[in-house]
Formats: C-alpha cells, sequence, structure tokens
C-alpha cells in the first residue's frame, strides 16, 4: 500500500486529536531546575490495553515535544472541544524550537509536574512505561496515573478532520 492510499484510509477515520504535554523531571521543582516543558497536537493516539489499562501516544521523532518526551517520567493527553482552533493552531501550527507555547496558553502543573491545559475539557496524565521504535515516530506506552476530575460539557471534540489543513510547526 502506498503512503497516499494509506492517507485516504486515515481521512475516512476521522479521528480525535489530542494535545500532548511533558516536562522535564526537574521543571518547575525548585531552584536551579530547568524548566523545560513541550507540547503538541498528536492524531496518532489510542487506549491499546484494558487491564491493565494502557494508551499509546505516537510522537515524531522531529518534534520538540518528542525531545522533551525522552526525559520526562510522564506525558500528559488532553482532548480539545471543537472550538477551540486557537489552541489546536498553537500546538499543531507552531514548534517549542521557537516559540514557548505556555507562555500562550494556561496551563497548570499536575502533581508530576505535566503541563495541564486549564481550557481542555477532558485530559489524563500517564507514568511513561516504555518506548517503542514505529519508524518516524516513537511509541510512547502510558499506565494512568491522574484523570481530569469530571468531563465537562463537551458538545464535541475536535478532530483530525477539523485541523488538517494546520501545517504543522515541525516537518514529520
Ligand atoms: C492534524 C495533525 C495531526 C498531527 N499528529 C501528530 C502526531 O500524531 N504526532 C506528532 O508527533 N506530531 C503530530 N502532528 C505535528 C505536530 O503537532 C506539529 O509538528 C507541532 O508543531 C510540533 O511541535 P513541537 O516541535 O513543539 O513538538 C500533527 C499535526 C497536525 C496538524
Amino acid at each position: 500500500m502506498t503512503e497516499t492510499e494509506l492517507d485516504a484510509f486515515a481521512d475516512v477515520l476521522d479521528g480525535p486529536v489530542y494535545v500532548v504535554t511533558a516536562a522535564t523531571a526537574g521543571a518547575g521543582r525548585g531552584a536551579g531546575a530547568p524548566d523545560e516543558r513541550a507540547g503538541c497536537l498528536v492524531g496518532f493516539a489510542s487506549q491499546c490495553s484494558i487491564r491493565p489499562p494502557r494508551f499509546m501516544v505516537w510522537l515524531s521523532t522531529l518534534n520538540h515535544t518528542f525531545r522533551v518526551a525522552c526525559r520526562a517520567s510522564h506525558l500528559a493527553v488532553h482532548v480539545l472541544g471543537r472550538d477551540q482552533r486557537e489552541l489546536a493552531e498553537l500546538f499543531g501550527g507552531e514548534t517549542g524550537d521557537r516559540t514557548d507555547k505556555f507562555a500562550r496558553a494556561e496551563w497548570v502543573p499536575s502533581t508530576d509536574g505535566s503541563p495541564l491545559l486549564t481550557g481542555a475539557p477532558a485530559w489524563f496524565v500517564g507514568r511513561i512505561e516504555t518506548r517503542i521504535d514505529g519508524g518516524d515516530h516513537m511509541g510512547f506506552l502510558l499506565a494512568p496515573t491522574e484523570v481530569s476530575p469530571a468531563l465537562r460539557d463537551v458538545p464535541e471534540l475536535m478532530r483530525y478532520g477539523d485541523v488538517r489543513a494546520i501545517a504543522p510547526g515541525h516537518p514529520a
């Protein structure tokens, strides 16, 4: 199957998109600790086990988020509402190599220090159990450690079809 044929298949799926964020172990944890945070829009993600609960997120090895995630213990996975276009453009259309995305979005640290986007209707944080080489993306297997208190009233989730026209901030 060619790349184009697989793209056509993916277009039909029109799955939800996520914003995945990470912070280096020292971020925000005291004097002298480096504050490095990252996050990007992600379409390649899915729950992959029920018992134990596990969720897989795939990050392009070229992305700033990938580099920070490799030094992080946890990742935070957020869904967006369909009307949150600005957040999607910030996290999908800009790169942390050039822009401090967290100066332009409201966030709070999770228990482990991962940045939680306060505008996101639902999120969970997962401990990185292992990484899997998937090609030009690396899979991060997450064991959930914290989940947003309640799913706020989400009329419709943002999906791939809503954001496919955003030019990625980093070439894949
Ligand atoms: C619709 C859409 C889906 C995307 N899916 C992924 C993905 O699954 N994994 C990934 O690493 N990047 C994905 N990207 C690309 C990143 O979100 C984008 O390159 C971002 O600017 C990278 O930011 P960073 O360099 O700060 O990590 C997607 C972008 C768009 C527009």
